[in-house]
């Protein structure tokens, strides 16, 4: 039986007063392991304490009074409510890791203890999942406000630790991190940046090019240190386990390296920016890296002045993020809690005014040699074959009139998130599924608060 044992306890309680008690009220459980010793937040350091933990080679867990008085115990007191802020400690503290109680209090002169039973192993305790949650949605891409404060060489080896430590297909490990603070190569891949920066500020419509010339793209020379997340796809040999079938899986794990490394470099209070601003192979020449070696991710990283809440991009009003629920599908894709055309009503209430809003011309059954001459046409094509990559073109092989409906909201929908203020239909294919995706496109246009008209 997996237990957990919450303790309450005063400044300075001995060991063996705390070993008699928990061990009488093990007794009373019928035995088992104790996995995990909870008690309140400030009287995790106490020596009698932590001695016990050992020997009972237990976690301890610690939770807030707050966290501690939302529990509904069988024993409260108004005594440790008056002193502690919360009715129970040992009780309470065995309830929050989701735990049955099965002893309830027991008490000695300067300690209380209970038990409970795990079915499943504990997760962590409220306020260390807020902590989790917390760094990942106060994590920013950050390009300004890099501050002249050094990096400290144990806050980076932290960094480097918690990226090493991503999961990777087969344990391959393909990642490597070059630290680049030579300011001659910040310069040369700054100079890619800006040459990536304006190719595409070039390719934009005029509305959307005025927004994007107020945006910050990357802080590669504001920044005292650069890193260049890499890939070597072969590494481990021919038998890495679970690569063979999907060998993107190795690229895949040196990018949750670098979410790793985000995190970890959130939680030190340093920015980090990702820079995509280039053809990978241009920076691998500037950084001369060996060509079995893939560029994942180059990201700019230094002390700033402050962490916005929100993404720049949000802020700037140039795009939107995208609802949890247009996410989510039950068992089937396109099964939700909620219509595609209701999530879409729900977004546009939660919207920011979007910048540089911008009309696209959405060309159902085009021809991308000619149609995508123009910046803001954007080419869907509904044929069983997958056409060649391009960002113009948006692929969406319908099966029924149905479906392409349901597509064509689905279209209307992201498009909104990325800026788009008007759609211009235009049915080039004469099928039931192109016109049935021109209706989906009105309707979820009309559902975004989108203009919207056929050409
Ligand atoms: C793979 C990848 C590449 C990115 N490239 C750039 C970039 O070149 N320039 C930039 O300003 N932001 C870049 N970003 C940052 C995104 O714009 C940012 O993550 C997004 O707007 C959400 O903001 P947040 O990271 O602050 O939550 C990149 C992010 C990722 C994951």
């Amino acid at each position: 039986m997996r237990l957990v044992v919450g303790i309450g306890l005063r400044v300075g309680t001995s060991y063996r007063e705390l070993r008699d008690l928990v061990d009488e009220a093990l007794r009373s459980a019928g035995g088992g392991e104790v996995r995990t010793v909870v008690t309140v937040e400030g009287r995790q350091s106490e020596p009698g304490l932590q001695r016990l933990v050992a020997s009972l080679r237990a976690e301890l867990q610690t939770a807030s009074a707050d966290e501690l008085a939302r529990q509904s115990v069988p024993t409260p007191s108004e005594r440790v409510e008056q002193l502690a802020g919360t009715a129970s400690v040992a009780e309470a503290a065995v309830l929050v890791t989701g735990a049955e109680l099965v002893v309830t209090k027991r008490r000695s002169t300067n300690a209380t203890a209970a038990v409970g039973r795990l079915s499943a192993a504990p997760g962590y305790t409220p306020s260390e999942r807020e902590v989790v949650h917390r760094v990942i949605a106060e994590r920013r891409d950050v390009r300004r406000g890099f501050v002249d404060t050094p990096i400290d060489d144990e806050m980076l080896q932290r960094v480097l630790e918690a990226a090493h430590r991503a999961p990777s297909v087969g344990l391959s490990q393909p990642w490597d991190f070059l630290l680049i603070r030579d300011i001659v190569t910040r310069r040369k891949v700054h100079d890619l940046a800006t040459a990536q920066r304006d190719a595409f500020a070039a390719s934009l419509p005029a509305d959307r090019r005025r927004a994007f010339d107020g945006l910050k793209i990357e802080a590669v020379l504001d920044t005292p240190l650069n890193i260049a997340v890499t890939c070597d796809p072969g590494r481990g040999g021919r038998h890495v386990l679970g690569r063979h079938a999907d060998p993107r899986t190795t690229w895949f794990s040196a990018a949750i390296a670098i979410q790793n490394l985000w995190l970890a470099a959130r939680a030190e209070g340093l920015g980090v920016g990702w820079v995509s601003f280039f053809e990978p192979g241009e920076v691998a020449a500037v950084l001369d890296l060996p060509a079995h070696i893939d560029l994942i991710g180059y990201l700019c990283v230094g002390h700033v002045d402050e962490f916005a809440a929100a993404p720049e991009l949000v802020r700037t009003g140039w795009a939107t993020r995208r609802p949890l629920a247009w996410a989510v599908h039950e068992d089937h894709w396109g099964r939700r809690e909620t219509s595609i055309v209701g999530d879409a009503l729900q977004a546009v209430e939660s919207a920011v005014p979007t910048a540089g809003r911008q009309t696209v011309r959405v060309v159902v059954g085009g021809d991308p040699a000619t149609d995508l001459e123009q910046s803001e046409a954007l080419v869907v094509v509904l044929g069983a074959e997958k056409p060649p990559v391009d960002f113009g073109v948006l692929w969406r092989p319908a099966r029924t009139p149905v479906e392409a409906v349901e597509l064509g909201v689905e279209i209307a929908r992201d498009l909104s998130l990325q800026g788009a203020g008007e759609i211009v239909v235009h049915v080039v294919e004469q099928s039931e599924e192109a016109d049935a995706l021109a209706r989906g496109l009105q309707v979820g246009a009309s559902a975004c608060g989108m203009a919207h008209s056929s050409a």
